[in-house]
């Protein structure tokens, strides 16, 4: 369209709302500030003897007394301030509120990782507005990094500007996954694995997929892939890497979810995903 500018205001009933500019940076400061705090108390507060206090999907899915303190801790500090809030936290923390804005939250992701007194773990935090991902915090206080992004405003780490890797061709990019904790799933997954080793330059693990999200973000990884993924391991990585120039889904056409998540620089991806869904990356 040429000739005057004129504005039109979408009055329609199913206009998305969009969270503005000073919105996300009221959801940025408290993710970032719930994040700190939380980070804190796991680094400092980690007992010397800490155990298991439960298990969730299988024996080897582990919950410890700090994963339920940080989500306490986090939770508690978001409603001080904005109580009208939701919540979907792994620990237990789901409620719909009445404000648009839902908290997704995985208080310790790499909880194996923290038993075994290991450095990286992660506390993420993301903030939905009437469901569109606008903030994301990764913080791994033993790294001393903190990573963040906000909607159309690019992925930082420690307040530095981020953009992912140059593409390499597939053989020789360095690929982060994970795995489930179900012996089913892992035989899937190990099939895959198997078949995707020989075709790029190595693999990791390194236990944090949230960590993992972000090391593509950062240029450590050229891709990440993992199935089984929850909503909380995935929300705020999964915006950090795209802020940071990654492309991020899941199947060909779908969005990163549970089926799959896949985030690796363009070139990449590109290979990536097709190969992943002819491997049935995406089914056990
Ligand atoms: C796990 C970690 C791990 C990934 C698993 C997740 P948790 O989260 O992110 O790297 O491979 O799929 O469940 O249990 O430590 O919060
Ligand atoms: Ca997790
Ligand atoms: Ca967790």
């Amino acid at each position: 369209m040429t000739g005057a500018a004129t504005t039109v205001t979408d009055t329609s009933p199913s206009a998305p709302e969009r969270a503005d500019d000073a919105l996300k940076a009221e959801l940025l400061a408290l993710a970032q500030e719930a994040a700190a705090r939380a980070g804190a108390l796991l680094r400092d507060g980690r007992p010397a003897d800490l155990g298991v206090a439960a298990t969730k999907t299988s024996p080897i899915d582990v919950v410890t007394e700090m994963d339920l303190a940080s989500e306490k801790l986090i939770t508690g500090y978001l409603t001080e301030h904005r109580p009208h809030d939701g919540f979907l936290g792994e620990e237990g923390a789901t409620s719909d509120g009445t404000s648009g804005v839902r908290w997704v939250i995985d208080p310790v992701d790499g909880t194996v990782n923290y038993l075994y007194g290991r450095p990286d773990w992660s506390v993420s935090i993301a903030a939905e507005y009437h469901g569109e991902r606008v903030v994301g915090v990764v913080a791994a206080p033993v790294l001393g990094e903190t990573w963040h992004a906000v909607s159309g405003q690019g992925a930082f780490l420690n307040g530095h500007r981020l953009r992912c890797r140059p593409s390499p061709p597939l053989e020789q990019a360095l690929i982060g996954t994970g795995f489930g904790y179900i012996t089913e799933r892992r035989v899937a997954q190990a099939a895959v694995l198997q078949e995707l080793l020989p075709r790029v330059r190595d693999i990791r693990r390194a236990g944090s997929a949230a960590v993992d999200l972000c090391d593509v973000a950062t240029g450590r990884l050229d891709g990440y892939y993992e199935r089984g993924l929850n909503p909380w391991d995935l929300a705020a990585g999964e915006l950090i890497a795209r802020e940071a120039g990654a492309v991020t889904g899941g199947r060909p056409g779908q969005p990163a979810d549970g089926d799959l998540t896949i985030a690796a620089s363009p070139g990449v991806f590109e290979a990536l995903q097709p190969l992943l869904e002819r491997l049935g990356a995406w089914h056990d």
